[in-house]
């Protein structure tokens, strides 16, 4: 380091894209400075991914308990302790933070709290003090966006960070918004016992999801008797004596103790000084390059504050390509298509690669072959008692371009699905590989080997 307060990179904000870049900036013997206002680890570690998925878990075991007797075990779910929830899932989160605060801990990363600002297009203003970088990489992440006049008063309209901490189950809840927050709180409320009605404006649940995994996820919540409205927008939301009444386009109302607000996160790039210093926005997110560039000077931005998918996995990755671009390690670009993205409702739905409407676009409807491979024929998912589908997409004569599971623990498969999409694997040369029996991943294995025209436990 040249002067104090003078380093290779500053980093501001220190969720999954920040942090990650900082820590291969670290290891590639680069000096870091990584700001934070809030605690290390952002939204995904304390009000994202690790708390609700520990929230699902104890969703699932609540269902598993209830459904024990089709598998000769007898128990009674007596209730839903909400404070031994939030003490086991707040228990997960802090175990992750005090990991992340120790590998953090290193000479090459010095760590400031507190709220930054760009003030050029090298500096960083922190606590009245002035940080400086070769280079700058801004990683400031997503806020729970709302609609115009709808207000969250984190009483009884609630964003995930509220649902989140609620100190009990609700006897009924309207879930606005019908994507992956909205299905995930469905699918908790509902198996703590909440009545759930979900609304959405789109024509289908979890709509950026293939067609088919959309009909999968609704007639499973309709078993689950999850109520859900779809194709009508959302007008207002009421105050009742006792919760909220919310109407839709039309006219429709539906009343429940609480509304969680969940139509999607929006940049949080507001008063950082990022358009001052000549960085580019459109609707808020910040506009890069491939190679993650804003074009200004040798500022970078990684994270959700770059438009496309908002997962803490991406955020990971392209914090590692960023700090490896500083490095002059020439790293390969990122294919956003290549980036599995998993919902943790209950039926879950994992993905990579594109839905069979996008590569009929991108190829052409006749050059494009599917497969739908039903778990009702695989030995696991029979044990498990869960249904769903392995579907494949893939090019004729040419790679799997798309992989769409839904069922329970799918999120598991879409490590090898994502391998199978990254590595352009041809059903051919997957079908050849061995999966062990009896394992969900025969799935995977059973529809490559259809697609390659030699199914083995597949009916016609
Ligand atoms: P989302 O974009 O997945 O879903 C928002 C939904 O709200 C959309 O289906 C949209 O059509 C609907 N909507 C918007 N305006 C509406 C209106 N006026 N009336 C009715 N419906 C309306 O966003 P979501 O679920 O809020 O999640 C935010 C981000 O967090 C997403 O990008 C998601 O990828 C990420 N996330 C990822 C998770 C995972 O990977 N498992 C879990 C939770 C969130």
């Amino acid at each position: 380091m040249s002067q104090p307060n003078t380093f290779d990179i500053v980093i501001l904000g220190a969720g999954s894209g920040g942090y990650a870049a900082a820590l291969r900036a670290a290891e590639l013997n680069l000096s870091v400075a990584l700001i934070d206002k809030a605690e290390l680890g952002g939204t995904c570690l304390h009000r994202g991914c690790i708390p609700t998925k520990a929230l699902l878990h104890a969703a699932e075991i609540a269902d598993q308990t209830r459904e024990s007797e089709q598998f000769g075990v007898k128990a009674d779910l007596i209730g839903i302790d909400m404070a031994g929830v939030n003490a086991y899932k707040d228990g997960v989160v802090s175990r992750l933070y005090k990991g992340l605060q120790g590998l953090l801990k290193q000479p090459n990363i010095t760590v400031f709290n507190g709220a930054g600002k760009l003030v050029g297009r090298d500096t960083v203003e922190v606590n009245g003090e002035r940080v400086t970088g070769r280079n700058v990489i801004l990683a400031t992440g997503s806020y729970s966006r709302s609609l115009p006049g709808l207000e969250i008063d984190g009483k009884r309209v609630l964003a995930s960070e509220h649902a989140l901490k609620l100190d009990r189950v609700p006897s009924s809840a309207i879930v606005l918004g019908g994507g992956v927050i909205g299905v995930e709180f469905a699918s908790v409320w509902k198996a703590f016992g909440a009545d759930v009605t979900i609304l959405e404006a789109l024509p289908r649940l979890v709509a950026a999801e293939d067609e088919e995994v959309s009909k999968a996820v609704e007639r499973a919540f309709r078993k689950r008797k999850i109520n859900f409205k779809v194709g009508k927008p959302f007008e207002k939301v009421e105050y009742t004596e006792n919760g909220v009444k919310a109407t839709l386009q039309g006219g429709e109302t539906v009343e429940a103790e609480l509304l969680l607000v969940a139509v999607g996160r929006g940049p949080t790039t507001k008063d950082l000084g990022y358009e001052q210093a000549g960085v580019r926005l459109d609707r808020g997110f910040v506009l890069t390059n491939e190679r993650l560039h804003t074009g200004v000077g040798n500022i970078y931005a990684v994270g959700d504050i770059v438009p496309g998918l908002q997962l803490a996995h991406r955020g990971f990755q392209q914090g590692i390509f960023v700090a490896e671009e500083i490095a002059g390690l020439s790293p390969a670009v990122i294919d956003e298509a290549g980036i599995p993205r998993v919902t943790y409702s209950d039926p879950e739905v994992a993905s990579v690669g594109l839905t069979e409407a996008k590569a009929k676009e991108q190829y052409g409807a006749d050059k494009v072959s599917t497969y739908n491979y039903n778990l009702g024929g695989n030995g696991k998912s029979q044990i498990l008692k869960t249904q769903g589908f392995v579907k494949l997409v893939r090019v004729n004569d040419g790679p799997v371009v798309g992989v769409h599971m839904v069922g329970a623990r799918v999120g598991e498969l879409v490590s090898e699905a994502q391998l199978i999409y990254n590595w352009e694997a041809f059903p051919e040369e997957v079908a050849q590989l061995i999966h062990a029996h009896p394992t969900q991943g025969e799935a995977l294995g059973e529809a490559h080997l259809a697609l390659a025209g030699k199914p083995l436990h597949a009916h016609a």
